[in-house]
């Protein structure tokens, strides 16, 4: 089906969209109303009424917190207006499908983006309300979700209500995206929710499908609901056989998302088989784009991802930031026990593989065998993995993992920078994630956040194992990802040189080890980890 190019800068949903579709009709009205011609033709200009119209009216989507600012008409220049655009996920699919894995997700990544993003999960408030409230009836059996008990029908419908309800104030006070998790697996439910979101013109929606007919991942993310809180105490053979009719239940009423949807003019995803086969529909805007590609992107293969900052540099020992110093004597001996604790991890990762096989236990899937190794581009990052043997990995040497470039800073000690530039040694020390360099190509922690994107998109994507040699401010941002740790404390976390993490992302979160080289020992000792 053909988009309608002219719906692109617009509200997507119900009255929302046929705003849109006005505010574009009223400007083209005027372009061709009349204006003058000839050699003393002017343009128009689009004359938005207030601010909300002016956000209305933005052609382009692209909207990057901290990197990309829209210009405002002075009149406009003092409100306190947010021109980001905001939106509703509403995730769609019968039970035990990876729906709440899939939100974890994309709340860390899109957070990490640096787009406030909270979901609202309708199964806790449905626990939280067959404990308190007086719904009567509420309860986790699966007579409660037989879509022909209109009274419990009716309560997971004012649960879901409800939830969105908290979403959109949620959104209101500043939130950027609101991730309704529930199943809302049939065309009523749906059409529900966005009967209540064509009041709210400013926030575009998108519904994500997830559908899964791998049996494995179904089989086993069926046991892993056996241990969700609605069957706490209750015996395993109990919970397995009311999970299983309350699936029988949810799939009498599912309706996959399709042409009905597609009336109402909304975007949507779905993603079979965790992201093999991906269908999108009438997809609009930045925001839904990056959240599908990034689901696009993912895969559940057991991995580790290894992440350290170079050896020690000679302008480290001078305490000078930035520049492309090589290694003193002590860094090279940091790079190359890198390197034997990294073979002898492989070798220790292949022994445990023929074992298992032998004993038939072979339950993970093949893990793949080569290791991949980035490094930035610097001289400090590439002495590091001198001792890699590219015939056994995989090295890539990559720009987007360079050290934020400190602009006019670059190659100072930070008390020459207060010396010379105290303004701006005292903006960075009170705002240091938004802080931006002076100087040709002086970065902000924002700025290195939006180059890392690619390759936290194709870190995903990768199935094997992975070596990160870079710098402090990156290793922060790659480990705020993947720990998913607060951006308030991102920019300050201790990451020394000569430390080495190991990363492994589970499907119930991710494993962090952290490893330190003790120079006397030349070898490394795994330490505690805290968040
Ligand atoms: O000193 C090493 C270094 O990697 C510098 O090149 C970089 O500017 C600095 O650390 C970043 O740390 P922070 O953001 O805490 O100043």
């Amino acid at each position: 089906m053909q988009k309608d190019p002219i719906q692109l800068s617009s509200p997507i949903l119900g009255a929302g969209a046929k705003a849109g579709a006005v505010d574009v009709a009223a400007a083209a009205t005027r372009f061709s109303g009349g204006g003058p011609v000839g050699n003393n033709l002017s343009i128009p200009s689009l004359e938005p009424q207030s601010a909300e119209a002016f956000r209305r009216r933005s052609l382009c989507s692209i909207d990057q917190p901290g990197v990309v600012m829209t210009k405002l008409p002075q009149e406009l220049e003092d409100t306190q207006h947010e021109f980001g655009s905001k939106l509703v996920v509403i995730m769609v699919g019968l039970p035990a499908r990876g729906k709440s894995y899939l939100v974890k997700k994309l709340q860390r990544y899109l957070t990490w983006l640096q787009y406030d993003t909270k979901v609202f999960n309708v199964g806790n408030r449905r626990r939280i309300a067959s404990k308190g409230d007086n719904r009567n009836g509420t309860s986790h059996s699966h007579v409660f979700f037989d879509p022909n008990n209109t009274a419990a029908k009716n309560i997971r419908d004012d649960l879901a209500l409800e939830s969105l309800e908290e979403l959109i104030i949620w959104l209101k006070q500043g939130g950027r995206v609101g991730i309704h998790d529930a199943t809302n697996s049939s065309r009523e439910r749906r059409k529900l929710l966005l009967h209540r979101l064509e009041s709210e013109p400013n926030c575009r929606v998108l519904f994500i499908e997830s559908i899964c007919t791998d049996p494995v991942v179904l089989a086993h993310n069926i046991t892993m609901k056996l241990s969700s809180p609605d069957y706490k105490g209750m015996d395993e053979k109990q919970a397995r056989d009311d999970f299983k009719k309350r699936l029988e239940n949810y799939e009498k009423a599912y309706q996959t998302l399709g042409e009905e949807d597609e009336e109402d003019g909304i975007q949507y995803c779905k993603l079979i088989n965790v992201g093999k086969k991906v269908i999108a529909y009438n997809i609009q805007g930045y925001l839904a784009g990056q959240c599908i590609f990034y689901l696009m992107n993912f895969n559940l293969s057991p991995r580790c991802i290894w992440l350290t900052r170079h050896g020690e540099s000679l302008d480290n020992i001078a305490g000078k930031i930035g520049g492309d110093a090589p290694l003193s004597a002590k860094g090279k001996k940091y790079a190359s026990c890198l390197s034997r604790f990294i073979k002898h991890q492989r070798q220790e990762q292949e022994k445990s593989r023929r074992s298992e096989a032998q004993s038939g236990m072979a339950v993970s899937p093949q893990r793949e065998r080569t290791t991949a190794v980035w490094t930035s581009m610097l001289t400090r990052t590439k002495e590091t993995v001198e001792e890699f043997d590219p015939k056994d990995y995989d090295i890539k040497h990559m720009r987007f993992l360079n050290e934020i470039y400190a602009g006019i800073c670059e190659e100072l000690t930070y008390s020459e920078i207060q010396e010379r530039y105290p303004e701006e040694y005292e903006a960075r020390r009170v705002n240091k994630l938004f802080y931006r360099y002076p100087g040709m190509g002086g970065e902000s922690y924002l700025d290195v956040i939006q180059r890392l994107n690619p390759l936290i998109i194709e870190l995903e994507r990768m199935t094997s194992d992975l070596l990160i040699v870079t710098h402090r401010v990156v290793l922060r941002i790659l480990l705020g990802y993947l720990m998913d740790i607060d951006r308030s404390k991102m920019p300050d976390m201790d990451v020394h040189l000569h430390t080495l993490y190991c990363v492994e992302p589970k499907p119930h979160g991710t494993v962090v080890k952290r490893f330190r080289w003790v120079e006397e020992q030349d070898w490394f000792v795994e330490e505690q980890v805290e968040k």
